[in-house]
């Protein structure tokens, strides 16, 4: 797993980690991102976001997946990413939960 960590001035402003996804070839998982409140709709997320993703690519990646508070699904699609799929509980197939499932295709 690799961790980005984002330092504006003495404090640390966001981190994001990336890890190949063993079941998916050329596929990488995208977690652990959190931006500190502070710094929180000034750019910085999609600035690690991106970062990650060029890190990706140089390691030959095409595809990045990540699974979304259903809060943050906004902020995801604004970097380009999409819904695969919205976790369920087997349970209880029809309520939905509050995480997603998004992917995006570095190559498109
Ligand atoms: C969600 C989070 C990662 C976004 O990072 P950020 O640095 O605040 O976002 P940015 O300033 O880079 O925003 C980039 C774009 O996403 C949009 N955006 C940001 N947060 C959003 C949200 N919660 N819903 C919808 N859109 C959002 C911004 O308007 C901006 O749009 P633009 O590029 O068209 O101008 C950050 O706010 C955070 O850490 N929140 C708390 C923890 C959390 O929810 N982590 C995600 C776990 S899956």
């Amino acid at each position: 797993m690799t961790h980005f960590l984002l330092v504006r001035g003495k404090n640390d402003a966001g981190t994001v980690s990336i890890a190949p996804v063993r079941e998916k070839p050329r596929g990488y998982g995208l977690t652990l991102i959190g931006i500190s409140p502070e710094w929180q709709g000034q750019g910085v997320g999609k600035i690690l976001v991106r970062e990650a993703e060029k890190l990706i690519t140089s390691m030959g990646g095409e595809t990045v997946f990540l699974k979304a508070n259903f809060a943050a699904v906004g902020f995801y699609e604004s970097c380009g990413y999409r819904a695969e799929n919205w976790d369920s509980d087997p349970r209880q197939p029809n309520l939905r939960l509050s995480s997603v499932q998004m992917k995006r295709e570095l190559l498109v």
